[in-house]
C-alpha cells in the first residue's frame, strides 16, 4: 500500500549525500512548507515534496492527514540499553555530593550493574529492554545504538548481545556494539592487562564467530582503559570485522579524541573533557564523528559541557544522544537532547535537528538508508504536534511525539513498568 502523508505544516527532510554533516554543512536542514511524504509498500520512502504535486503524482496513494510536523525518525546512536534495574542509591549518594568515581569505588557505579546483569536471566532482561525500547519509541526513536558493558565476562557479555539480537527484529532497529572494556571486573583489578588479554583473545573472536556486534566500543579514561590498552583492543576489533567507536574524554581528558581519529573510528563518544589539540583533530578528522551525550553531565551534575560550538566550528560533524543508562544518564528523548544542545552546548536549531537524524545515523553506520525523508530512505517517520520545526529543541519535559512510522508500519508503544522490582540496591 503506498501512503500519502498529508496536512503537515512543514516537512523536515534532511536530504542531501548519504553521509555526515561537517561544519557550516549541519545548519542546512531542508524544510518543504505544506509538503507531503510517500510511504512505498516496500517500507522506503517513494517521494517528498510540496503535497499538490505529490497528489497528482500518486493518485492512487491511500491519503493519511497528519497534523503537525513531520521529521526523519530519530536515531539514538548511543546507549547502553541492556541493563537490569535502576541505580537510585548512586543517585541519592550522588545528590549528598558524592562524586561519580568515590560511588564506583564504593560498590555502586558501572560495577553494579555488572553484577545485577549478571544475576538476571536472558528473558528478564529481553522483557525490560522492551518496556524501555517502548518508550524510547514513544519519544520518536526510530533506531538504537546498544552497547553490551554490563557483563564483563564471555558469558554475560554474549547474553547482552544475544539480548539485543533476540530484540532487533522489533520495532526500533537496533544496531549492536561490544563494550567488553566497559570496565574492569573485581577479578582482573589486580591485573587490567589479563582482562585486555581475555577481551581481546577470548570475547572478540566469540563476538565475530556468532555475528553479534557492528561496532566495538573501549571506555578509555583515566582509571578505567588507557590510551595504550584502548589501541590495542581497538586495532583486534577491526582485524575481527568490527568498526570502531570510543568513550573518550568524557570526565578527565587522556587523549581519547585523538585516539579515535589516529584509528579512524566512526565515532569518539562524550568528549566533555577534550583537548584543544582534539578538538582541531576532529574537525580535519575525515571519517571520525564527536557524539555528544549532555544528558550525561546534567545527570551527573557536572558543570563541564562537550564543546559543540568549537567542534562544528572547527569543521567537525556533531551528533546527540542520550547515553542512556541506569547510572549516569536515565534520559530516554532525544528532543530533551536536542533542547541541550541549543542552550547548554551552544549549537544552532538546525545544528540539533541534524545532530540528532542524518549526522546520528551515519555514526552507526547508516547514512544511506536512515536519517533522512528522502526516496529511497527508510520510510522511518516522526509526526512531532509542532507549528514550526524550530520547536523541536524548545519545548522541554513533555513528549510532543504524536505518531510514529517504521519502515512505513504505523507504530502503537505500548506503554508499561520500565523498571523491575528487585533493585540492584541489594547487591550495593
Ligand atoms: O557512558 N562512561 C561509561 N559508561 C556510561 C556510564 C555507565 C554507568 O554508569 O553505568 C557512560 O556514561
Ligand atoms: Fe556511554
Amino acid at each position: 500500500m503506498t501512503t500519502l502523508l498529508a496536512g503537515a505544516t512543514q516537512v523536515v527532510t534532511c536530504r542531501g549525500p548519504a553521509r555526515a554533516r561537517r561544519g557550516g554543512e549541519m545548519a542546512d536542514l531542508d524544510v518543504i512548507d505544506g509538503g507531503g511524504v510517500v510511504m512505498a509498500d516496500d517500507g522506503t520512502i517513494a517521494a517528498v515534496g510540496p503535497e499538490p504535486e505529490l497528489r497528482q503524482a500518486f493518485p492512487g496513494a491511500t491519503v493519511e492527514e497528519v497534523e503537525g510536523v513531520l521529521f526523519p525518525g530519530f536515531v539514538d546512536c548511543h546507549t547502553h540499553a541492556v541493563f537490569g534495574a535502576a541505580r537510585l542509591a548512586d543517585h541519592e549518594r550522588r545528590a549528598r555530593g558524592v562524586g561519580y568515581k568515590e560511588i564506583a569505588a564504593a560498590g555502586g557505579g558501572i560495577l553494579a550493574s555488572v553484577r545485577d546483569v549478571r544475576e538476571r536471566g536472558s528473558d528478564e532482561l529481553k522483557a525490560l529492554m522492551g518496556a524501555r525500547l517502548e518508550r524510547l519509541l514513544a519519544a520518536g526513536t526510530t533506531t538504537v545504538e546498544v552497547k553490551s558493558g554490563y557483563g564483563l565476562s564471555l558469558d554475560a557479555e554474549l547474553k547482552q548481545l544475544d539480548v539485543i539480537r533476540s530484540l532487533g527484529s522489533g520495532r526500533p532497529t537496533l544496531v549492536p556494539t561490544f563494550l567488553g572494556a566497559h570496565e574492569v571486573p573485581p577479578d582482573y583489578r589486580d591485573n587490567p592487562d589479563g582482562y585486555v588479554e581475555l577481551v581481546v583473545n577470548e570475547m572478540l573472536p566469540e563476538v565475530e564467530r556468532r555475528g553479534l556486534a557492528r561496532f566495538c566500543d573501549v571506555f578509555c579514561e583515566p582509571g578505567v582503559f588507557t590510551p595504550a590498552q584502548s589501541r590495542v583492543i581497538l586495532s583486534a576489533a577491526r582485524r575481527h570485522g568490527l568498526a570502531l567507536k570510543l568513550h573518550a574524554d568524557e570526565l578527565d581528558g587522556s587523549g581519547g579524541a585523538e585516539l579515535a581519529v589516529e584509528l579512524g573510528a566512526v565515532s569518539a563518544d562524550h568528549l566533555a573533557a577534550i583537548s584543544p589539540r582534539g578538538i582541531e583533530a576532529l574537525g580535519r578528522a575525515p571519517a571520525t564523528l564527536a557524539v555528544l551525550l549532555p544528558g550525561t553531565m546534567l545527570f551527573l551534575g557536572r558543570s563541564a559541557r562537550a564543546p559543540a560550538r568549537q567542534l562544528i566550528d572547527a569543521g567537525a560533524a556533531v551528533a546527540l544522544a542520550t547515553d542512556f543508562n541506569p547510572g549516569s544518564s536515565p534520559g530516554m528523548s532525544l528532543p530533551l537532547m536536542a533542547m541541550m544542545g541549543v542552550s547548554q552546548l551552544g549549537m544552532l536549531p538546525a545544528e540539533a535537528v541534524t545532530a540528532i537524524t542524518v549526522n546520528a545515523a551515519a555514526s552507526v553506520g547508516e547514512a544511506s538508508r536512515r536519517g533522512q525523508l528522502a526516496p529511497g530512505f527508510a520510510a522511518d517517520v516522526v509526526l512531532v504536534a509542532l507549528a514550526d520545526w524550530r520547536e523541536l529543541p524548545y519545548w522541554y519535559g513533555a513528549n510532543l511525539v504524536s505518531r510514529v512510522w517504521i519502515a512505513g508500519a504505523a507504530c502503537h508503544p505500548r506503554l508499561g513498568p520500565i523498571n523491575s522490582k528487585s533493585s540492584p540496591e541489594s547487591t550495593q
